[in-house]
């Protein structure tokens, strides 16, 4: 399949104002792989897409919330391979012309089916994807947040982008999906620090569970965990919510490094970041901060 997503854009952008500090800051720019597929979704999904070709299915279906940023890139990344795409929405409220990311899917050509709560929280459950494998024999079915084992293993390439010799890599958390997919490849002498999008979010456990569903060995996960740092409070409230003090901050790093953050996840992340690199620990440390997209639905 041709690699129309291909991540040559994702530059690594230096930070050069903190080498009076001693700290090389690089940030990782997947934003800038495409508007849609920004970020971690082409990674997340790439595999899935070569998996669902091979096993000659002619579309997705996938699942999401209202403003999910992967829905918008499933329907966009279909759109532009020939796919089909359905997506099936949390909330039988919604519909095509709800908000801006439901309107793009729409444009995109995804059928998109909304679910009562009830029925959407079935969505992993093996016997509710069995019935949707016979109702669309078709479609490949990938999870919501692309959080399967294609997607841990796309987002491990990333990698092959980054120079090895960094000490830390940091990133925003959701899914866990990307966290995962950086853990497998994490160099020997480098800390993964996570960002969770949402408050009391458990992020090892919720690692834990996602490497041991996706066939991971025990041993290796606990192993792999002893270099994850977790940084859980800097959640603004909660998934979605924020502050006016986390917009301004989102403003300045766009005005001084031409950054854009969203007020989700990247923008959430950044500021942990930007707290934590003030303690003297980081002195003379190389860090990269991966920006994981998910711009469409800026405020
Ligand atoms: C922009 C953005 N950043 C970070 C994340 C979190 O990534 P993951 O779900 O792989 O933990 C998401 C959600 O998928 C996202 O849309």
């Amino acid at each position: 399949m041709e690699n129309i997503f291909n991540s040559e854009k994702s530059i690594l952008q230096e930070i050069p104002e903190f080498k009076l500090n001693g700290i090389n800051l690089f940030v990782k720019r997947d934003d800038l792989i495409h508007e849609f597929v920004s970020g971690n979704k082409w990674r997340k999904l790439k595999y899935s897409f070569l998996q669902a070709a091979s096993k000659g299915k002619s579309g997705i279906l996938t699942f999401g919330g209202a403003f999910s940023n992967h829905l918008v890139a499933t329907a966009s990344a279909c759109h532009a391979l020939n796919f089909k795409s359905i997506g099936f929405v949390r909330g039988n409220e919604l519909n095509s012309d709800s908000n801006k990311t439901l309107k793009k899917c729409h444009e995109l050509g995804m059928n998109l089916v909304f679910l009562d709560r009830d029925t959407y929280s079935q969505r992993n459950e093996y016997d509710y994807l069995n019935e949707l494998r016979n109702e669309y024999p078709d479609y490949f079915i990938a999870p919501e947040g692309g959080a399967n084992f294609y997607g841990i293993i796309g987002c491990q390439e990333i990698w092959n982008e980054i120079p090895h010799k960094i000490d830390h890599i940091f990133v925003s958390q959701g899914t866990t999906t990307t966290s995962c997919g950086l853990l497998l490849g994490l160099p020997e002498k480098t800390t993964l620090h996570v960002i969770p999008a949402l408050k009391g979010f458990d992020s090892l456990s919720e690692m834990k569970k996602l490497l041991k569903n996706t066939l991971f060995e025990e041993d290796l996960i606990e192993d792999l965990m002893q270099k994850v740092v977790v940084h859980s409070a800097c959640h603004f409230g909660g998934y979605g919510k924020y502050t006016q003090e986390l917009l301004d901050f989102i403003e300045v790093i766009k005005l001084k490094y031409a950054i854009p953050l969203d007020h989700i996840y990247t923008g959430k992340a950044f500021f942990a970041l930007m707290k934590e690199i003030q303690k003297p620990a980081y002195k003379n440390q190389t860090i990269v901060f991966l920006h994981t997209g998910g711009l469409q639905g800026n405020l």
